[in-house]
């Protein structure tokens, strides 16, 4: 059973929104916290379970954003809320880099089972994704004795130094940051939709390597001076877009030539959410570091790199995390990787498939719907002014976006004008029809709002 009560799947908005109570509390909220926050509506959350969402005055919202990506069980899942107590009333913290307790243990081997590839493995924890990128960076490093690392246009890494400097996503992210960690280039990372020379299918893909190997590794960086390749199953913030059969793997050949570590950034596709345990399967691929957040314990702070044993090799004391492993998130994420191998990651699968297929029958009534993608519950629908020309929609997404929220659907955006749906994992068939039955109103909405400015 996924979820064991049953629960409201329809939204109701039962005040002008924001409600008297979440305008007071965003009003607070703003006088203290930070203004690089980016909120994209107005959502005072009270309470969730499940995949609904309850704001400050009452009104219920149906989530596709999962607190992007993160609560993959679904929000406050009693199986993973009542480890989580149980676990608060043993022990809360005792640092994992200093001393050694069952559940960090007890993680660390499950992780080294699931992952991809029968090597031996060991893990080291984080406490989010861009501490678990900074990690990999550093052992990436340390291993090789090399200091280049290849990343992606469009791939998001985190917003440390090191993993800033590895993001290509927007400039907003990086702009008076310099200087960053040196040694980085970026390479394009292939999408098949905007690829002016795809005929075949597949040649933004192979330009994409054969720039990496024709500019960079025979005009600025030699290829033996090169720690790693960080890449992305599939680009999360960067626009939700999925590689072309073959991409990967012919990085990864390009890789094992060179002696290059294959480093998967797995925050965003891993756990379950592309409807495999990790996204990498879907070609594959066995990494040497993956690197791990987000849906990991269904919400609480943990992050991970699992990487072979001959690559983990660094010694006592060359890095470390205080909260790192802390035993409330690593009971939340037993349960977690519990509750994906008893169903979740199948109704990912299914759920997603169905998902994609309704989303792109849309797509010969809807102008704006240029093209749809993903795997199982990691899908994008990227919006465009012209079929044709492909111009990004950057105003209407946003648009839709707003109006889905008045209307109860909760929804994000990536890339420049993509709507992005990563529910959790156990949204249902019935949940999805209540989606895009929402959606495609607000796309009718935005369409008529065009034509009548023309
Ligand atoms: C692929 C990927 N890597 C790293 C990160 C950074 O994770 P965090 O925000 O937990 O630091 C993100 C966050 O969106 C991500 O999507």
């Amino acid at each position: 059973m996924l979820w064991p009560k049953r629960v409201q799947t329809v939204p109701e908005i039962r005040t002008k929104l924001p409600g008297p109570q979440a305008r007071a509390l965003i009003e607070s909220d703003e006088q203290v916290t930070s203004s690089s926050y980016t909120r994209a509506y107005p959502l005072a959350v009270a309470r969730a379970q499940a995949a609904t969402i309850e704001d400050a005055d009452g009104n219920r919202f149906l989530d596709f954003t999962a607190g992007i990506a993160v609560c993959s069980t679904g929000h406050c899942h009693p199986r993973v809320v009542k480890a989580i107590q149980q676990q608060a009333e043993l022990l809360l913290h005792m640092s994992g880099t200093d001393f050694y307790y069952g559940p960090q243990r007890d993680l660390a081997h499950k992780l080294a089972e699931i992952t991809p590839g029968d090597d031996p493995k060991k893990i080291f924890f984080t406490n989010s994704g861009s501490e678990a990128v900074e990690a990999a960076f550093k052992l990436a490093r340390h291993h090789t004795k090399r200091q280049h690392a290849i990343s992606f246009f469009g791939a998001f890494h985190g917003r440390t130094m090191g993993a800033l400097s590895l993001t290509g996503s927007k400039v907003t992210q990086r702009r008076d940051f310099s200087p960053l960690v040196p040694g980085v280039s970026h390479i394009e990372f292939p999408d098949c939709y905007r690829c002016q020379a795809n005929q075949s299918g597949q040649a933004c893909c192979w330009k994409s390597l054969s720039d990496l190997e024709d500019k960079i590794f025979h005009k600025t960086v030699s290829p033996h001076e090169v720690a790693a390749f960080f890449v992305e199953p599939i680009l999360g913030e960067g626009g939700y877009i999925v590689p072309p059969d073959g991409f990967h793997q012919r990085l990864k050949d390009l890789a094992e030539r060179y002696d290059i570590l294959f480093v998967a950034d797995e925050v965003q596709t891993g756990m379950g959410r592309t409807g495999k345990m990790f996204a990498m399967e879907h070609w594959g691929i066995e990494p040497d570091i993956t690197c791990l957040a987000k849906g990991i314990a269904s919400g609480m702070p943990l992050g991970a790199i699992v990487a072979k044993q001959e690559v983990m090799d660094w010694g006592p004391g060359a890095h470390a995390s205080t909260f790192g492993g802390n035993p409330v998130s690593c009971v939340a994420a037993l349960e977690t990787i519990a509750l994906l191998e008893e169903g979740l990651i199948e109704n990912a699968a299914r759920v997603g498939k169905f998902m994609l297929e309704k989303l792109s029958a849309l797509q010969a009534d809807q102008p704006l719907l240029g093209n749809v993608r993903g795997r199982g519950l990691m899908i994008g629908a990227e919006l465009v002014l012209d079929s044709n020309t492909k111009q990004p929609a950057i105003e209407q997404c946003q648009e839709v976006v707003q109006r889905c929220f008045g209307k109860g659907l909760l929804l994000l955006s990536c890339g420049d004008s993509t709507v992005r749906f990563c529910p959790p994992l156990v949204i249902s068939e019935e949940q999805v029809e209540v989606a895009l039955g929402i959606f495609t109103e607000a796309l009718d909405e935005v369409t008529e709002m065009d034509q009548q400015r023309l």
